[in-house]
């Protein structure tokens, strides 16, 4: 049976380019769409931008331009960024479109209509020069604790917490002007409302991976859930609520109904109607998003469809983050690769395969090593299936194909058996299975080749019609695993459809090898990945870093009232693992600079009697040492010892924070003995 498949990618933020930490989603989600399409099902994929919010507006302003000429620029770049992947998307929209502010106030009035809005007035700062409501990041201020200045505006380094509004001497960071306290009335959706609706769904509709059901349980659903806050004063680039002047649907509102205002543009352009594909029994939907979103896409917006009468998805599937060589992305030493960068130096198929081998249907993070991207690419995609092609490819020119398939020892019929199990592993997100035994494929069908000979068959003219059997097979085994990687490389499928004449437009054509059709000239396939480039995709991406934070004077855009979003959760570990992990409070006895160093103090730790730790932090952006010295702190104490260039580093003191001046060291009351255990 044919299904009809609504697939979405999230909608990516306008602020910013997109990087190969966003491509891990839009891959695995167009791998996933055109599985679909080649199983022959009716599958379409649909995304947009997000264009609103405050800190669109403020770049916007920043550099002279309308909203409207940023975000359409935004857009642009975006898309090409996208083809440049193969990513395909059916409609590409945005959240500022007029079919968007209409079903905004659809969804708007269900609310109101289910008595689930209330009104609330907020007291908030507000920059009279920038004249807007600041967030609390936005604000910097004398702690009115122990006096430090130019403190954040939600908590001081000595460990005090405050609100923005009792800040000595407050600033905006992004006028520098002294904001006023205004109070102005905000509208929130009361959730907990539908707390038992939310509870079931979560539970018994099989739409959420175990991991997240459970996390959502556990962290959300025990407790009554918190009223949300979706409305902005004006100044704010967003729609105007139709039924309270000078208020704005926050970001977050606006954002998953662009969902829905990308596939009404689509039902437009195409002559469907936009209840069968949101509103129909038969009609599965698909969210494809990042574990950082899952609250978004897990509560809200579930309620918000419930409300609204819409369909609730039928999966929200949600991966990991993006890491590189183990660590974070970061600009400073150049792994926050750009979509632009990458496409300069590489080639979208290796990120495309690379990524393949690493998903899972688990939230756990991948990570990309840059020796094992190589390897993989080198070994897997051009030493075994390209190979399979290349090794018989200019023979095949000139002999054409067998007329009936020769035999082969069962390999073409083992893969065709196969083709059941990958599919079964591409349609639940297992693309590192299915990757695996197509590899596997390829593995038993090179020695075929590497036994037969071909180049010496060659030399022989009583044996042309051997090697004509032999490109047979070679090429209809290359063909097979060609059709089973279409999804990942669209392009290698073209080039394998040109070379034996027949497109591949279908997941059964696996089943059925050509046979006796001529072969057109052989063509390069695919390069090996160069180290070099890579490393010059890393030098370039560092220095374009670089220029940008001389350029730009503002905080990071990341840094907008868009949320702060969860840090996104580590993989999940056992008691066990945890235990590993002797945690200890430990006495500061002393703190020093280290001359030499940029980021690090030279701490040396008591934990209890005679035995001291010496401690390398990175927190000299935060702290002066006279300020930590005394201090009971929680230390990592099993760690093994790390030898720096100025000394050996015997453990770590825990602190939280996005780093720089923004690092605040953990705690423990007076009291506390050092040397304790920290359960
Ligand atoms: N605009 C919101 C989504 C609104 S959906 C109604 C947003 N945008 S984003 O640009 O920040 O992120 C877009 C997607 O990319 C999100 O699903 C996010 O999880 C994903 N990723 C962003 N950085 C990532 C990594 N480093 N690794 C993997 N995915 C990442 O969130
Ligand atoms: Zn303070």
């Amino acid at each position: 049976m044919t299904r009809r498949i609504l697939v979405t990618s999230a909608l990516p933020y306008a602020n910013g380019p997109i990087h190969i930490g966003h491509l891990v989603e839009y891959i695995q989600t167009d791998i996933w769409v055109r599985f679909q399409k080649l199983r022959g099902n009716r599958c379409v994929y649909v995304c947009a931008d997000d264009t609103h919010g405050t800190a669109i507006m403020i770049r916007a302003r920043k550099e002279g331009r309308s909203e409207e000429a940023l975000i359409a620029a935004m857009s642009q770049s975006h898309q090409a960024d996208f083809a440049g992947f193969g990513i395909e998307f059916d409609h590409y929209g945005s959240t500022h479109s007029e079919e968007n502010r209409e079903l905004c106030g659809q969804f708007w009035k269900s609310l109101r209509d289910n008595d689930l809005i209330a009104e609330r007035d907020i007291q908030q700062l507000y920059d009279p020069e920038a004249e807007t409501f600041l967030a609390d990041r936005f604000v910097r201020g004398t702690c009115p604790k122990c006096g430090r200045t130019d403190q954040p505006g939600d908590n001081c380094v000595c460990g005090h917490t405050y609100s923005p509004t009792e800040l000595i001497d407050p600033k905006s960071t992004l006028s520098g002007a002294t904001p006023e306290l205004r109070e102005a009335r905000h509208l929130f959706v009361e959730l907990d409302k539908l707390h038992d609706f939310l509870a079931g769904w979560i539970d018994s509709s099989g739409a959420l991976q175990s991991e997240t059901a459970n996390y959502l349980k556990g962290h959300f659903l025990a407790n009554s859930l918190r009223d949300w806050d979706i409305s902005r004063p004006g100044p704010y680039f967003g729609f105007e609520i139709p039924d309270s002047p000078g208020n704005y649907w926050y970001v977050w509102f606006d954002a998953p109904i662009g969902y829905i205002a990308s596939t009404k543009q689509w039902c437009d352009a195409q002559g469907e109607t936009l209840e069968d594909w949101w509103k129909s029994d038969d009609c599965e939907i698909h969210h494809f998003i990042g574990k950082d979103i899952t609250y978004f896409h897990t509560l809200f917006w579930p309620g918000m469809l419930k409300t609204a009468g819409f369909n609730l998805p039928t999966k929200v599937r949600i991966h990991g983050f993006l890491t590189v060589t183990g660590e974070k992305m970061s600009k400073s030493t150049g792994t926050m690769i750009s979509a632009e960068t990458y496409l300069k130096h590489s080639q979208p198929s290796y990120l495309r395969y690379f990524y393949a081998t690493k998903l899972t249907p688990r939230v756990e993070d991948i990570d990309l090593g840059i020796d094992e991207f190589t390897d993989k690419v080198n070994s897997d995609l051009v030493g075994k299936v390209v190979n399979l092609a290349s090794r018989v490819g200019k023979f095949a020119s000139a002999t054409g194909l067998s007329a009936s398939y020769p035999e082969d020892g069962g390999l073409f019929a083992t893969a065709a058996a196969a083709g059941d199990e990958i599919a079964a592993a591409y349609e639940s997100c297992d693309y590192s299975r299915a990757m695996r035994r197509i590899m596997e494929l390829a593995d038993a069908a090179n020695p075929f080749v590497e036994h037969a000979k071909p180049w010496e068959m060659k030399k022989d003219a009583a044996r042309q019609d051997e090697l004509r059997d032999v490109c047979t097979v070679a090429l209809n085994l290359f063909r097979q695993l060609a059709i089973y990687l279409a999804p990942v490389l669209p392009d290698l499928a073209d080039r394998c459809g040109e070379l034996l004449g027949e497109k591949i437009t279908s997941w059964d054509q696996s089943k059925t090898p050509i046979t006796g059709t001529a072969v057109a000239k052989f063509q390069r396939m695919m390069d090996r990945v160069q180290p070099e480039d890579l490393k010059k995709m890393i030098d370039e991406s560092k220095e374009l870093s670089a220029e940008e934070t001389k350029q730009d004077a503002l905080p990071s855009f990341n840094d907008s009232d868009q949320p702060l979003k969860d840090e996104p959760l580590s993989d999940e570990i056992t008691i066990d693992d945890f235990a590993k992990v002797d945690l200890r409070v430990a006495r500061v006895v002393n703190a020093e600079h280290v001359p030499e160093a940029n980021k690090l103090l030279k701490l040396t730790l008591s934990l209890g009697g005679e035995e001291r730790r010496q401690v390398f932090a990175g927190i000299k952006a935060a702290y002066e040492p006279e300020a930590l010295i005394g201090r009971l702190v929680v230390m990592v104490a099993n760690l093994k010892p790390r030898k720096m260039r100025f000394g050996l580093s015997e453990g770590m003191v825990t602190a939280s924070g996005p780093g720089g001046a923004e690092v605040f060291i953990l705690g423990v009351d007076e009291g506390a003995q050092p040397g304790q255990r920290v359960h």
